[in-house]
């Protein structure tokens, strides 16, 4: 365990998008992450979160082939790029400018040419026809199913009432039990990645519902992937940085927002 200051944490946080050590998390880690998550604030200390903790490597499998499954289809149909085309940057200039987004700064040889069509349609469709998105699909798989801790999610449905403040008041608290989870993977050594893809096809998020057994009575609201990092991991084929983030100024105002904050003359976070 590592021990640092939360300023420190902050800063350092990451999502990891490679592959983790292979050795099993520790059931002391494990519980010390369930600990950090129920340590967020809830709205009335409602502690609408639960959580399932997923170590066995068949109901890994089970999840890695829904989302590289997933992940391929949405390379083949193109929605998921249509929809999040707007925050790829393919420069260091750009990202440096617009200081949000994620840096794709890693792409297979073969695709380098196409760096500035890569998410136009018919460069998805070339693609696609090459089997790009099989083969991306296959790394997604592999890399979920090599992490040796995935962790779902929920909240209470009692709590969690769409089209009502009390919704938004969970996915609040829960959002901020996952936050206190992520600095914590900082401090043990650990990396966490959203494994978002199936999400975003209705089907086969109900799918991950049943393989982990999710009852009427929660909603689920997100799966992750984690384990320790391995110190010279090598990185995924396609990888993106996104660690630029927007300065003072372009965050904040000061009073009303008719003022913007100044940036300090040099830029601690
Ligand atoms: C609501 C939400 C959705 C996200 N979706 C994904 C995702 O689908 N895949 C992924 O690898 N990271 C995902 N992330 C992580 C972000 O890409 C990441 O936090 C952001 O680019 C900043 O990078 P950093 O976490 O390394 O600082 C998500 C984060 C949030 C909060």
């Amino acid at each position: 365990m590592k021990n640092i200051s939360l300023l420190q944490a902050f800063r350092d946080r990451r999502t990891t998008n490679g592959h983790f050590d292979t050795r099993p998390v520790s059931l002391e880690h494990q519980h010390l992450i369930i600990e950090a998550a129920s340590r967020a604030p809830s709205h009335f200390n409602s502690q609408p979160w639960r959580f399932v903790l997923v170590d066995d490597p068949d109901i890994r499998s089970r999840i890695a082939a829904i989302g590289g499954r997933t992940m391929q289809q949405l390379m083949d149909r193109g929605t998921f790029f249509q929809r999040y085309r707007k925050y790829f940057r393919f420069s260091a200039q750009e990202m440096d400018e617009r200081r949000d987004g994620i840096f794709i700064d890693k792409l297979p040889g073969p695709l380098k040419p196409f760096i500035k069509q890569v998410m136009s349609d018919s460069v998805l469709k070339l693609m696609s026809s090459l089997g790009v998105s099989k083969i991306l699909g296959e790394d997604n798989r592999k890399l979920i199913e090599g992490s040796p801790l995935l962790l779902a999610v929920m909240v209470d449905r009692e709590e969690y009432r769409p089209g009502e403040l009390s919704a938004f008041y969970c996915t609040l608290s829960a959002g901020m039990a996952i936050e206190h989870i992520w600095l914590l993977c900082e401090e043990l050594g650990m990396g966490i990645q959203f494994i978002s893809t199936p999400m975003e096809i209705p089907e086969a998020w109900a799918e991950v519902r049943d393989v982990l057994r999710v009852p009427d009575s929660l909603e689920l609201l997100a799966v992750y992937r984690l384990g320790y990092r391995k110190p010279e991991a090598e990185r995924p084929k396609i990888d993106w940085q996104s660690n630029q983030r927007k300065r003072i100024s372009q965050l904040a105002f000061r009073n009303t927002c008719d003022v913007v904050e100044p940036d300090p003359p040099s830029n601690l976070l």
